[in-house]
């Protein structure tokens, strides 16, 4: 497949979201959020009351999911679910089914078929290391735990949701040990993937060094 990839990956409200849709509208590429895939098997599982420990059932919710991406909208069975989607108990839900293999493969197809030319920005944990292993740059955006929980704080602000900074600490941490110490596709910088720590940068600058470290391939 000679359609280029950009492979985002790192850990939760890095802001890897936001760039690489940036970086996705700079190039005219497409762009997966495979992060909202995982977050709609809890949703639609959620909703249909499923057993989140049961692998099988939810592999079989990923495989039939029904949904639409539109621009910057999200729609399950023809609503719109774009906001649901993020809410925390979702984030939590997400991060439990994302550990059972069953459920990944049901979901890999669907990533890859976002593979189209003229190229693809794809943002997850595991776009370099397993979907896309063929990618043309590999990126593990990453920022201190601390900067993450106050960026996700001041978003939540802004959107006038209520929330702790320290809970917010708390939960990121154990996402991320969740993420990082799974045994199907962890989350970890690959070989070949090169490191970009956003904690002292903005959104803007991060862009330009991927778009940079593009240029030069
Ligand atoms: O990126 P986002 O926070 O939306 O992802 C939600 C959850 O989905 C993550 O906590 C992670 O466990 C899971 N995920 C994954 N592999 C991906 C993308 C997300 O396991 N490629």
């Amino acid at each position: 497949n000679d359609i280029p990839v950009i492979a985002i990956d790192g850990p939760s409200a890095s802001g890897k979201g936001t760039v690489a849709q940036r970086v996705a509208g700079k190039l005219g590429f497409h762009y997966l959020d495979s992060g909202a895939l995982y977050r709609l098997v809890a949703l639609s599982a959620m909703r249909s009351d499923a057993d989140l420990a049961d692998e099988h059932v939810l592999s079989d919710i990923a495989a039939r999911l029904d949904v639409v991406f539109e621009d910057a909208e999200i729609w399950l069975e023809s609503e719109n679910v774009t906001d649901a989607i993020r809410a925390e108990a979702c984030s939590n839900a997400a991060s439990r089914i994302a550990t059972y293999p069953r459920v990944r493969v049901a979901l890999l197809e669907r990533q890859r078929a976002f593979r189209q030319f003229p190229g693809l920005v794809a943002d997850g944990r595991d776009m370099g290391s397993v979907v896309f292993p063929d990618a043309a740059l590999k990126i593990f955006l990453t920022a201190s735990a601390e900067t993450r929980a106050q960026r996700r704080y001041k978003q939540l602000m802004e959107k006038g949701i209520d929330a702790n900074i320290s809970t917010l600490l708390q939960d990121l941490r154990e996402r991320d040990a969740r993420d990082s110490g799974r045994s199907v596709a962890p989350l970890q910088q690959g070989e070949g993937t090169s490191l970009l720590d956003t904690t002292s940068l903005d959104i803007g600058q991060a862009v330009d060094c991927i778009l940079r470290q593009y240029a030069e391939i």
